[in-house]
C-alpha cells in the first residue's frame, strides 16, 4: 500500500499536489472562475463573528485561516484549542458561526466543543477528512477535505487540504459580505488553482532537504520562526519535528524572539526561518541577524529574492517557488514536513507510529 515509499508519511507528503487539486476541484468552479460551496440553509453574509476550534495540526490550519477570514471577509475570529475552549466559558452570541477543523472528525475535545457550541445557539461548520465521522454527521455546513485516508500519525496532506477548503470558505464569505468584487474573487480562485503545481515544485527539493537532515540529528533543540500567516507554519514545523524525531522544537513569531527565546541561542541551536519575500521580509532579516550575531545557525526557507537578499551566512537555504501570498502557507508546509520526515529517518524513529501517540485522540 505504500508503493515505492518507505513510509506512509512520505507517501502522504508526496500525494499533496493531487489531493489538494482534488479538494479544490470540489470548491472552485473553473467555468466561471468562482467559489462554490455545498448547499446550506443559513445566510453567510449575516455572520458577524466566527469561532474556530481544533487541536494540533488542524488548529494550526485554523490559525492560518484566521488571517484569511479577517483579511478578506473582515469577520472577527476567535480561535482556541478545543481542550481550552469549553472551560473558559466562551462568549457565544446566538446565531454565530462556529467552525471545527479535524482530519478524523472524532477528536474528543473538538467534538465536545462542537456540541457545546450547538447547545449555545451556534451554526456548526465542519472541515473534516472522514465524511462518515461524528463531526461530519453533526454539521450544518459540511466541508469535506478530499485528502483520502491519512495513515501516518503526523498529519500532512490533511493540513494542506484543510487550508485549501478554508481559503475557499474565506473567499466565499467575503463575496457574500460584499468584501470581494467579482474580479477579486476571480483572482483568488486563479491563485488557488496554482497551488498544486507550486506544491510539486516544492517537492522537488526533497533530495536537498534529505541531505541537510543529518545536520539536525545530534541537536537537542530547534527553533522555528515565522510571522503573519507564516507564523502558524513555524508552530506546525516544530510540532512535526517533535512528534516524529523526538527533538525538542518550538515555534515562535519572529518578533517575539527578543522577548525571551533568544536566550536559548548558541551554536548548537538551529533556527529554521520560514519567510517568503514580501513587505515583512526586512523585519525577518533583522530577526535573523539577531540570531546569527549570537552564533545561531539559520536555515532559511524563502524564495529566490529572499535567499538572494538574506541567504548568505546561513547554515542552509531551501528555495521555494515564487507564489502568491494566499497559497504560500500550503507551499511552505512542504519543506517543514520534509525536514521533520528526513530528520526522523536519520534518527531511526518509528515515523508512522511515533511513541506515545495515536492517530485519533478519542479521549478528552
Ligand atoms: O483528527 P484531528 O485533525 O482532529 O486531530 C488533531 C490532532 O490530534 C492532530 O492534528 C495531531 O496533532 C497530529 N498528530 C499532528 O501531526
Amino acid at each position: 500500500e505504500k508503493g515505492n515509499y518507505r513510509h506512509f508519511m512520505q507517501k502522504e507528503i508526496f500525494e499533496q499536489p493531487t489531493v489538494v487539486a482534488q479538494t479544490l476541484s470540489s470548491y472552485l468552479r473553473r467555468e466561471d472562475v468562482s467559489v462554490a460551496l455545498p448547499q446550506f440553509d443559513f445566510d453567510l453574509s449575516a455572520i458577524r463573528r466566527l469561532t474556530i476550534v481544533a487541536c494540533g495540526t488542524s488548529y494550526y490550519a485554523g490559525l492560518v485561516a484566521k488571517y484569511w477570514f479577517e483579511k478578506f471577509a473582515r469577520v472577527p475570529v476567535d480561535i482556541d484549542v478545543a481542550s481550552e475552549f469549553r472551560y473558559r466559558d466562551p462568549v457565544l452570541e446566538e446565531g454565530g458561526l462556529a467552525l471545527f477543523i479535524s482530519q478524523s472528525g472524532e477528536t474528543a475535545d473538538t467534538l465536545a466543543a462542537l456540541r457545546h457550541c450547538k447547545e449555545n445557539g451556534q451554526i456548526i461548520a465542519v472541515v473534516v477528512n472522514v465524511p462518515t465521522s461524528s463531526m461530519a454527521r453533526e454539521a450544518d455546513l459540511l466541508l469535506p477535505t478530499h485528502a483520502g485516508p491519512e495513515i501516518g500519525v503526523a498529519s500532512t496532506k490533511a493540513f494542506t487540504c484543510q487550508l485549501a477548503v478554508l481559503a475557499a470558505l474565506a473567499a466565499h464569505m467575503a463575496v457574500k459580505k460584499g468584501r470581494l468584487t467579482r474580479e477579486e474573487e476571480r483572482e483568488v480562485v486563479t491563485h488557488l488553482l496554482e497551488a498544486p503545481a507550486a506544491l510539486n515544485e516544492a517537492l522537488n527539493h526533497d533530495d536537498d532537504i534529505a541531505a541537510m537532515a543529518p545536520l539536525f540529528s545530534q541537536t537537542r533543540d530547534v527553533l522555528y520562526l515565522g510571522r503573519g500567516q507564516d507564523y502558524p507554519l513555524a508552530l506546525e514545523g516544530a510540532l512535526k519535528l517533535k512528534e516524529i524525531s523526538y527533538i525538542h522544537a518550538e515555534g515562535y513569531a519572529s518578533g517575539e524572539m527578543k522577548h525571551g527565546p533568544i536566550a536559548l541561542i548558541d551554536d548548537d541551536v538551529p533556527v529554521v526561518v520560514i519567510a517568503p519575500s514580501g513587505p515583512l521580509f526586512e523585519k525577518t532579516v533583522s530577526n535573523m541577524e539577531e540570531v546569527r550575531a549570537r552564533g545561531g545557525k539559520v536555515v532559511l526557507i524563502s524564495d529566490a529574492a529572499g535567499i538572494k537578499q538574506a541567504g548568505e551566512g546561513c547554515l542552509a537555504t531551501i528555495e521555494m517557488p515564487v507564489v502568491h501570498p494566499l497559497i504560500a502557507p500550503l507551499v511552505y508546509a512542504i519543506p517543514v514536513q520534509l525536514l521533520a520526515y528526513h530528520v526522523a529517518v536519520v534518527k531511526g524513529t518509528d515515523v508512522d507510529q511515533p511513541r506515545n501517540l495515536a492517530k485519533s485522540v478519542t479521549v478528552e
